[in-house]
């Protein structure tokens, strides 16, 4: 891929396949899928999640490459093109990944951090809360940053060089993890937890945790923002649309499979809260690595490779922003980097300090100005973008020329053509619209 004039292409179609799994495979994953696992209850969050993938994350998956490459534009150029009406979907597709980087880097700070105490072991003894409340969470924040602006720089081309190898590496350690999690004495509670409980007590509620499960499907296969479209635009011609919008989501699954598998065992053996928080990997897996012979090797390793997987990820975001204010408004890729690099940052410093006491006493209604960046994202702007999609595609686009484009004008076999369409024109947009109305009551409930 290159960043000139010319719209660059994926080198190869495994590059592309890592690199969108690389986008969509990240904190997501290991960080925020466990954590809401454990908060809405275990089980029941985890079957409404794999619906959510199957009826909708995947359908949408195929829309948004086929919308990209189709048009070769980026998220706001397509939607434009294809209907004017639709641009503001496109602005919401800037806000979105703007949001969520802000915040994305302060956990992968918080990643940093963890590398650098696993060699000791100290990462087990880490006071999580009082560290992600000081000032010192920010210095990690900032490093991180830092980093994703200098990977940006170089343009997208080191995304594909980058996931090729950590993709790979990070199944294989989390197979590691998982090893020594499910043989800890008391690991079948977790597993149980994750997979038979179904105690209306341990935290699912319908309101709270459907919605959840709704926005951590769009959250974690970086859908509803634009991401997929980009990355669909640099596709070429040849590839298999309907495969790729199948092997992306089943990667990602499987990456949160896993991270559950590796942490929930562990949650239980040690008598940690399942229902902790954002907390929940970052006080789990050190502790498991502290039970394995090379622990502290092992560890540094995993939180390596987490920075990988998350660094893919705030690329592919921050990469979202720039294109914008490189397409629309002429700005250089260095003064895009500059200005949205320090705006994110300044944003991500606001987050980060709504974790301790410097900013977490100060409410936005019910919620910290933090808690509003993750929920603002999740549970609005994303479902909202996937439904706006969904409708553009299915009622103004019409099928006919995306159709055309996911059979590559007729040459390859879709058979699902039907319930495609069915997905797109009803299916999707109908569930978002329900789940998004339940949310709004719960909420409206909560400030009553
Ligand atoms: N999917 C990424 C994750 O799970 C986050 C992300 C969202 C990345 C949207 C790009 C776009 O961590």
């Amino acid at each position: 891929m290159g960043d000139n004039n010319k719209r660059g292409q994926w080198g190869s179609s495994i590059g592309f396949v890592l690199a969108a799994a690389g986008s969509a495979i990240g904190l997501g994953n290991i960080w925020k899928f466990p954590y809401l696992l454990g908060q809405n209850g275990g089980f029941l969050f985890l079957i409404c999640y794999l619906i959510f993938i199957a009826v909708l994350g995947i359908p949408v998956m195929l829309g948004e490459f086929a919308l990209g490459r189709r048009t070769q534009l980026n998220p706001l150029g397509a939607y434009r093109k294809i209907d004017k009406r639709f641009s503001f979907v496109g602005v919401m597709a800037i806000l979105t990944p703007f949001l969520i980087v802000s915040y994305y880097n302060v956990i992968g700070g918080w990643v940093i951090k963890y590398i650098v105490s696993s060699p000791t072991g100290a990462a087990a003894n880490l006071d999580f809360g009082a560290f992600i409340g000081g000032t010192e969470a920010l210095v990690w924040h900032l490093i991180f940053a830092a980093l994703v602006v200098f990977f940006c720089a170089k343009g997208a081309s080191s995304i594909e060089a980058a996931s090729k190898v950590m993709m790979p590496s990070i199944f294989i350690i989390l197979i590691v993890v998982i090893i020594r999690s499910v043989t800890l004495p008391g690991a079948t509670e977790g597993l149980k937890f994750m997979f038979a409980n179904t105690d209306p007590e341990a935290g699912f509620s319908f309101a709270k945790s459907v919605p959840a499960a709704l926005g951590q499907c769009f959250f974690s296969l970086s859908l509803g923002m634009g991401a997929m479209i980009t990355y669909g635009s640099y596709l070429n011609k040849q590839e298999n649309l309907p495969k790729q919008a199948i092997v992306v989501p089943l990667l990602d699954t499987s990456a949160a499979l896993m991270a559950g598998f590796a942490i929930f065992p562990a949650v239980f053996a040690m008598g940690i809260e399942p229902n902790s928080g954002a907390g929940l990997a970052f006080m789990t897996l050190p502790k498991v690595f502290e039970k394995m012979p090379a622990g502290g090797l092992f560890g540094t390793l995993f939180f390596v490779l987490l920075l990988f997987a998350a660094l893919t990820s705030a690329i592919s975001l921050l990469e979202c922003t720039i294109s914008f204010t490189m397409d629309e408004w002429n700005w250089s890729r260095n003064k895009s980097l500059a200005i949205l690099g320090v705006s994110t940052t300044v944003l991500g410093a606001i987050y980060s300090l709504c974790n301790g006491s410097i900013l977490g006493g100060i409410m936005i209604g019910p919620m910290t100005i933090g808690g509003w960046m993750e929920f603002i994202p999740d549970y609005i702007l994303m479902p909202i973008g996937g439904m706006l999609m969904c409708i553009m595609i299915g009622w103004v686009w019409k099928f006919d020329e995306p159709i055309r484009e996911i059979t590559n004008d007729g040459r390859i076999k879709f058979s699902y053509i039907a319930i495609w369409k069915a997905c797109i024109k009803w299916l999707s947009p109908l569930l978002i619209l329900a789940v998004f109305i339940i949310k709004l009551v719960e909420f409206l409930g909560s400030l009553a």
